[in-house]
């Protein structure tokens, strides 16, 4: 109107108009800033909690090279070992003692919080043992560096971790410089190679975040390919079967057996079908080995086993 009646310039009008937008662009990025700065400030903590976090073992990453690169291989031997959790009052391995010889496949079975994960963990010495002794390869193993435990085991975690990134480089992980050959050759070894072969991408097919693209058999199954591309003395499954039915599951471990010759493996498993054919079982209970044998001689000795027994068959029917 004032405009109209010549009171005000277009001009000025316009320019009003202009200053207006631009003060409020300026509140509203203003208001965007401030509604980031609390996220900010966690984030921040955060990382500097995790920056601030001791290593709950320190060991050191490569040594005087004398060592596990030589020959000789003489097993884990564990002596009366007993390991509590910084927090807890009670030992979870307590007064353990077992000896694993070179070139075998034992099979580890024993009831949820027997202490079967904790067993491996300290192996690998995630952990330090409250007492007693590891020695692998007749070295004690507090005398062994990173660059040793990298050569020496592979573990296949219960819990699977996979990258969001192409499947190529989820597997390479195990193995950095792994040619495209390899990667389909354990693959197919853990029986997910045509489910990759089938897709548009093959090698690039993108595993997404936390693997929602993925059952929970085909993550085991890559987490599986990728510690058999690894080439190490020992290898660590811990209950990575578990996902599986039972006849995928006896292809994958037959594989697996006939590719790892020679080598030494821990099956650590849930399920008596798992384990029954392992030449040796251990069954593990409250932190001790309570029993350890093969399958039919278990089956006459050992309580525990049988109760395994009776209470898996009685899940499977009820
Ligand atoms: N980080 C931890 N801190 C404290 N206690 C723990 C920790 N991890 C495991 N525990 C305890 O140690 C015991 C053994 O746990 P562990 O994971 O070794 O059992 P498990 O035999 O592998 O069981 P599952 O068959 O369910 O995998 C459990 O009672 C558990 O509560
Ligand atoms: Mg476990």
């Amino acid at each position: 109107m004032r405009a109209e009646s010549g009171l005000i310039e277009v001009g000025v009008l316009v320019a009003l108009i202009e200053y207006v937008i631009l003060t409020l662009i300026s509140i509203q990025q203003f208001a965007a800033f401030i509604t980031v700065l609390p996220r900010a400030k966690v984030s921040l903590d955060r990382v500097g909690e995790v920056l601030a976090t001791a290593e709950p073992v320190w060991i050191p990453a490569t040594g005087e090279g004398e060592s596990v690169r030589q020959d000789s291989s003489s097993g884990i031997e564990i002596e009366q070992l007993t390991f509590r959790y910084p927090d807890a009052s009670l030992p979870v391995i307590d007064e353990l003692s077992l000896a694993v010889r070179t070139g075998t496949t034992s099979a580890i079975i024993g009831s949820t919080g027997s202490g079967k994960t904790t067993l491996l963990r300290l192996l690998i010495r995630d952990y330090d043992p409250t007492r007693g002794s590891i020695r692998i390869d007749g070295r004690d193993f507090r005398d062994l560096t990173r660059e040793d435990f990298n050569r020496l085991f592979t573990i296949v975690p219960q819990q699977t971790f996979l990258f969001s990134d192409s499947i190529r480089e989820n597997i390479r992980a195990g193995k950095p410089d792994a040619s495209d050959e390899e990667i389909w050759s354990v693959l197919d070894a853990c029986q997910i190679g045509d489910f990759f072969r089938s897709s548009k991408d093959r090698l690039d097919t993108d595993i997404a975040q936390n693997a929602v693209n993925l059952s929970g058999g085909q993550k085991q199954r890559i987490a599986l390919a990728r510690g058999l591309i690894r080439d190490t003395r020992y290898y660590l499954f811990d209950d990575c079967f578990s996902a599986l039915d039972f006849a995928t599951e006896r292809k994958v471990r037959q594989t697996i057996q006939e590719r790892l010759t020679g080598k030494t493996l821990i099956i650590v498993a849930q399920r008596v079908a798992t384990v029954r054919h392992a030449a040796e079982i251990l069954v593990m209970d409250e932190g001790a080995i309570a029993g350890r044998g093969s399958h039919e001689a278990l089956l006459a000795s050992s309580t525990i086993y049988q109760e395994i027994i009776v209470s898996q068959v009685r899940g499977e029917v009820s």
